[in-house]
């Protein structure tokens, strides 16, 4: 196979996001789109010049000739619409998070392992420029022995929940940390750990939607996550308080350096390390990058370019077509996607459970 050809589902909607990374990459095709919404879809495929369009997700599979999908439907669909790509040796990319309870992620699971085809989380987060930078100089032992870090998603939605309302429900309609992969992503991979157990607790309720109900998650709900080595997370979760947002605040704390990223008004990506840095003064992430950013972001290609996001979101079909063509190792598999869904699903049942820390399962292990 020289070539994969790409399907997206929820394609008039978040699926619509992946279409240049694809487009824009010679070794894949868009091929086919799905969307129950006919007329948006219609007006989308017309945009790209896609001429095989379905509203039935089962037909996009099994008439469409596709190698590949890309889940970008509401979070509750995720795992049902993985496990039929799988079943039929359909490659998949699925949006965040993989699953919305332990029992979606046991199937998925091990629909994987039963599956020719390959399965990957598409954590955006985890290609976002600074990012990629913290975690290679991480990687290359700069920060030391690291035990504390920090995510922060704070993104009012309670305009957005009225409009695209699967989120009144599965975003800010349970208590506890729903969407945990964007804050929890990136600082795993800094941390090169797991979470094996979490503690989740909140502010209560200060809000109530357009009907008077109170939301089941409360304003801002804080989760803190044991790593593997006795480390230290602590994810906030915000989607209801009013605020500006902010989606990407992050901090990590090693023995030799740490590193904090700008909460707002002029403020900078920053960095202290024991061993560049004159006494207790940061410097800018970016003073770092030409020494430590891998190639493909210091030089980024045409292609990679017009994908968009600095080339973010070309990087990651990059890494799927990889995976699938020439059998390299998927950043975000099955278990590492289920080490960021499964913490934020655990925080949930201790919210409920008056707060008590519960163990987060490994799926190495099932
Ligand atoms: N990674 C990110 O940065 C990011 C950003 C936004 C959303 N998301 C995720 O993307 C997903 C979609 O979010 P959204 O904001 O686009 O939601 P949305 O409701 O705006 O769009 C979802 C689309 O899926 C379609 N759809 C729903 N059920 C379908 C079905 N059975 N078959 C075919 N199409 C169907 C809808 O018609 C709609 O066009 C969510 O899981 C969300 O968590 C991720």
């Amino acid at each position: 196979m020289n070539n994969l050809k790409f399907g997206v589902v929820g394609a008039a909607g978040r699926g619509s996001g992946f279409f240049t990374a694809i487009t824009c990459n010679s070794r894949a095709r868009l091929e086919a789109l799905c969307d129950l919404n006919e007329e948006s879809l219609a007006t989308t495929a017309a945009g790209v010049g896609v001429t095989k369009t379905y509203t039935d997700y089962e037909q996009m599979l099994d008439q469409s000739g596709i190698d590949v999908v890309i889940i970008g439907t509401p979070m509750p669909l995720h795992t049902s619409m993985a496990l039929q790509a799988l079943e039929r040796g359909i490659h998949v990319m699925s949006e965040v998070p993989a699953c919305v309870s332990v029992e979606e992620a046991r199937q998925l699971v091990a629909a994987v392992k039963a599956s020719s085809a390959q399965y990957m989380m598409a954590e955006n987060y985890t290609y976002m420029r600074p990012n990629v930078l913290v975690a290679a100089i991480a990687k290359a032992g700069l920060f030391g022995d690291t035990y504390f870090a920090e995510g922060e998603y704070l993104h009012e939605l309670k305009e957005l929940n009225e409009v695209t309302k699967w989120r009144r429900k599965w975003q800010t309609g349970i208590n506890g940390n729903t969407y945990p992969t964007h804050s929890l992503g990136p600082v795993l991979q800094w941390m090169g750990e797991r979470v094996v157990s979490v503690m989740c607790t909140g502010t209560g309720h200060h809000y109530r939607d357009p009907r008077g109900d109170q939301y089941e998650q409360e304003d801002s709900t804080t989760m803190l996550c044991r790593t593997e080595r006795g480390g230290l997370i602590q994810i906030r979760l915000d989607m209801l308080s009013n605020r500006p947002h902010n989606m990407t605040y992050y901090s990590l704390q090693g023995t030799t350096g740490c590193y904090e990223a700008p909460r707002g008004l002029g403020d900078e990506q920053k960095i202290w390390l024991q061993d560049r840095c004159e006494g207790n003064d940061w410097m800018p992430l970016e003073d770092l990058a030409e020494e430590f950013l891998p190639e493909e972001w210091l030089r980024p290609s045409e292609e990679q370019l017009q994908a968009g996001h600095g080339g973010g979101d070309y990087l990651e079909v990059q890494d799927f077509v990889r995976a699938v063509l020439d059998g390299t190792p998927l950043p975000m598999g099955i278990h590492e996607a289920m080490d960021l869904t499964l913490t934020g699903l655990l925080s949930q049942q201790s919210i409920a459970q008056g707060s008590v820390w519960l163990d987060v399962p490994d799926t190495r292990e099932w």
